[in-house]
């Protein structure tokens, strides 16, 4: 993920107003207002923390423990196709002569059940890491990562690390692995491998043209080393220099701002175009951002137009061919399609400016961005959608003044239905947050030990069964137990006794 990122100012996270959500209402193409009720894809989340005599097909009938995650596989595999759809009408509006090719960021969500989507829905796989090869070998081994799809591997792999070792012993497993280099040196820990290598290499602008925040990146090399480190490679027999990688790295919600900050890797890419026979890729990275708050979204479409006329214009200016198009989604490809569920457990009116409503669970580990970043996040009631609402603050239960919704700072209004703690006993209030399945679990950690001891939620994987129901699998979340364990306890008593055997000198 890019830190340096300016975080695109929101203005909608939820229902804004006192009055009662009007049935039927939709907040956006996924969320609506039903008898009282929220439903997301069209489920009744409310619904899974209830016995239910008649769930839908698949779907648990036994109530779920809250906090509870939950993962639509449906969408990630929606959010691909359309992305490429995007590009397909792009290019026959335009006429423009080459392909796009979509590629699944993994380091924004590498859960097993997220690759295994994306590569179903035909995605080309970039990676960051070593860990991320083994990843693709079980996928290859699967069969879900066919030999036609790309690999590309972006992130530091200098000779001798176990990332460049390992890449190199998966490109003997699958055609098409393509280290993208960061650096120079990076070359040599493939060259001398004795296996053949198409190479991707990462532009840098110079300094005083990036945007104050990408100013000191360490990604990326500049206009001179592009040309010196490709020339090497064309000239390393079984070496190729293949793809131009050029990223933005900013989620920007301006469709033309972001091609404009593409275009000194386009025209780079244009005026190499001609001395660089195998060159035919253009990789504009990641940025491209994901539906995370109600607002006004990127609008895709302009984006993909945009895009094909400004590449098509600067290769005609240096008389090159235009390129195969890759972009590489994270954000873009996993926000919608996860969302985290708390029950509130309790009001409280303690003469702040607003109402507390504190939730079961922290809001600070399970989302880092809100803290982190001032990022928002859709967030609505799960139920009493009918009664008036009104204006509060959310606390998460660690004892830290961070674990708060709206962030700190942010003037954002967030309305949940104006309950008291004495209506919770008879009526539960459930809220969730949306669009969350970006980055927030790889930050937060899978499965460890959180802030405040808090245990892992339990999750719930839904995926469609292909015959109009749901298919369903549970993982439990954390017991005490195994948050003792995490942390080493039970491992005391034998460290202690270890100790009394063979003492630790000390200084
Ligand atoms: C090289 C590269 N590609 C793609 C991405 C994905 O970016 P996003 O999640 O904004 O699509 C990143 C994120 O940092 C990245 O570093």
């Amino acid at each position: 993920m890019d830190f340096s990122q300016a975080t695109p100012v929101a203005s909608r996270i939820g229902w804004q107003s006192p009055a009662p959500v009007p049935d039927g209402y939709r907040f956006n193409h996924f969320l609506e207002a039903s008898r009282g009720r929220l439903r997301a894809h069209g489920l009744d989340l409310a619904a899974f923390f209830e016995i239910s005599p008649s769930p839908g097909r698949g779907l648990p009938a036994e109530a779920m423990p809250s906090p509870l995650e939950i993962a639509f596989l449906p969408n990630i595999r929606a959010q691909v196709a359309a992305m490429v759809r995007c590009f397909r009408r792009a290019i026959d509006d335009v006429g423009y002569p080459a392909p796009f090719h979509f590629a699944f960021a993994s380091k924004a969500n590498t859960a097993e059940e997220v690759v295994r989507s994306t590569l179903a829905a035909g995605a080309h796989h970039e990676m960051s890491s070593d860990v991320d090869v083994e990843i693709a070998r079980r996928m290859i081994r699967t069969g879900l990562l066919p030999p036609d799809r790309m690999v590309l591997a972006n992130g530091f792999k200098g000779p001798g690390s176990a990332y460049a070792r390992n890449l190199v012993a998966l490109r003997a497993e699958h055609p098409r692995v393509i280290p993208i280099l960061e650096d120079a040196a990076e070359l040599e820990a493939f060259t001398g491998s004795g296996v053949d290598f198409e190479f991707g290499i990462r532009f840098r602008r110079p300094r005083e043209e990036q945007g104050v925040a990408d100013r000191d990146s360490r990604f990326g090399v500049n206009e001179a080393e592009v040309r010196r480190l490709a020339a090497r490679i064309d000239e390393t027999p079984g070496s190729r220099f293949v793809l131009l990688h050029a990223m933005f790295g900013s989620a920007s919600s301006d469709e033309e701002a972001f091609v404009d900050a593409l275009e000194p890797g386009l025209d780079l890419y244009a005026r190499l175009g001609q001395s660089h026979p195998h060159l035919r890729f253009f990789d504009f990275g990641g940025g491209v951002p994901g539906r995370t708050t109600l607002d006004r979204s990127f609008d895709y479409d302009r984006f993909a137009r945009l895009l094909l006329h400004r590449v098509l214009a600067l290769c005609a200016a240096h008389g090159t061919k235009p390129p195969a198009l890759i972009g590489e989604f994270g954000r873009y490809t996993v926000s919608e399609h996860a969302a985290h569920l708390f029950r509130i457990i309790t009001v409280k009116e303690n003469g702040s400016e607003l109402p507390w409503y504190l939730v079961n669970g922290s809001i600070m580990t399970s989302f880092p961005d809100t803290w982190a970043l001032g990022e928002h996040f859709i967030c609505l009631p799960l139920n009493h959608l009918d009664r008036p609402f009104r204006r509060v603050r959310l606390g998460g239960i660690t004892c830290d003044r961070d674990d708060v919704y709206p962030p700190r700072g942010s003037s954002l209004p967030l309305f949940l239905p104006d309950l008291d703690a004495s209506d919770l006993g008879e009526t539960p209030l459930y809220l969730g947050f949306f669009s969350v399945g970006a980055y927030q679990e790889m930050l937060g950690g899978v499965r460890g030990s959180k802030h405040c001891v808090l245990p892992e939620a339990t999750e719930i994987l839904i995926d469609d069964d292909g015959e109009g129901g749901f298919r369903c699998d549970i993982l439990p979340g954390h017991t005490t137990e195994d948050v003792l364990h995490n942390l080493g306890y039970g491992r005391t008593a034998r460290v202690g006794a270890a100790r009394t055997t063979a003492p630790v000198p000390m200084g």
